[in-house]
């Protein structure tokens, strides 16, 4: 069994398959070891052949896959010293188009899974030297956006979610919150084609008048795993081109 130490830092990162999730993974593993997790089958191929990648195909809201995930992590390292809630799902529908199942999905994977994966990894997060986690929220936890009010819910829940735990699992786990902006991954290309637009025209609105780019976030993640913000939790940090400034 290893042990998580400063030259060996173990990390989990969800959401992992694509997009910012996939960029953490990559600045991640200059660092240390990373459990990269997401419900794509395609997480094993994307990071193949990688020494300190270890994919796995995991659903964030499964409560007894998130247990035996965290026991196979246990049996390999003594502790985790940074964990990554970045799965998520964003669903277009104007109030009335909000179904039930629209709306409980949204929830579930983006906050429940957030929670879910927090709750479990607490007991190894607690025996690393410095743990932390950061939580991926959204602009739109903060601002709001027509026909995406389940995932403005859910995103403005991370916020309160994370702020309550940098505060009770003080002063051992620091949790903070990342908030993006537009950003060029699947997601915003998938929101854009909806709206029958490209991804740039997202980015034409900010004070930085781009879209970021995934490594753009993941710059900022990895800083708030590492020692250099000890200082820092309870925080959301928003990563959007001075969206939210506006
Ligand atoms: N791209 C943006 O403009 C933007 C802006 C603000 C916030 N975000 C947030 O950033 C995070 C990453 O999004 P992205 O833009 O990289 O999108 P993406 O679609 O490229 O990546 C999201 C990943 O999460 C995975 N995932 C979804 N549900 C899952 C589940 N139940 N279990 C495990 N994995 C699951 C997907 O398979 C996918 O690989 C999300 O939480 C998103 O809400 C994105």
């Amino acid at each position: 069994m290893n042990g998580g130490s400063a030259s060996e830092r173990v990390f989990l990162v969800t959401g992992a398959a694509s997009g910012i999730g996939a960029a953490t993974v990559e600045l991640l593993a200059e660092v240390g070891v990373v459990y990269a997790v997401d419900r794509d089958q395609g997480i094993a191929e994307a990071f193949k052949n990688r020494n300190n990648i270890r994919p796995m195909a995991f659903d964030v809201t499964d409560e007894s896959a998130a247990q035996a995930l965290f026991e196979t992590i246990g049996n390999e390292f003594e502790c985790i010293d940074g964990l990554v809630t970045c799965a998520g799902i964003c669903r277009t529908a104007s109030l009335a188009e909000t179904t039930a199942a629209v709306f409980d999905e949204t929830l579930a994977v983006n906050l429940w899974g957030t929670f879910l994966m927090i709750r479990e990894a607490l007991p190894l997060l607690q025996r690393s030297q410095q743990p932390a986690v950061v939580a991926v929220s959204s602009e739109l936890g903060i601002v709001g956006q027509p026909n995406l009010s389940a995932y403005c819910a859910s995103k403005a829940a991370i916020i309160g979610l994370i702020r309550g735990l940098s505060v009770e699992l003080a002063p051992k786990v620091r949790c903070n919150v990342v908030a993006p902006g537009p950003i060029d991954t699947a997601m915003l290309q998938s929101f854009q084609a909806e709206r029958g637009e490209g991804v740039a025209e997202a980015g034409l609105g900010l004070p930085l008048r781009r879209v970021g780019q995934p490594v753009e976030v993941a710059q900022v993640i990895k800083f708030l795993l590492m020692p250099a913000s000890s200082f820092v939790t309870g925080a959301v940090h928003v990563v959007d081109g001075g969206l939210t400034s506006q």
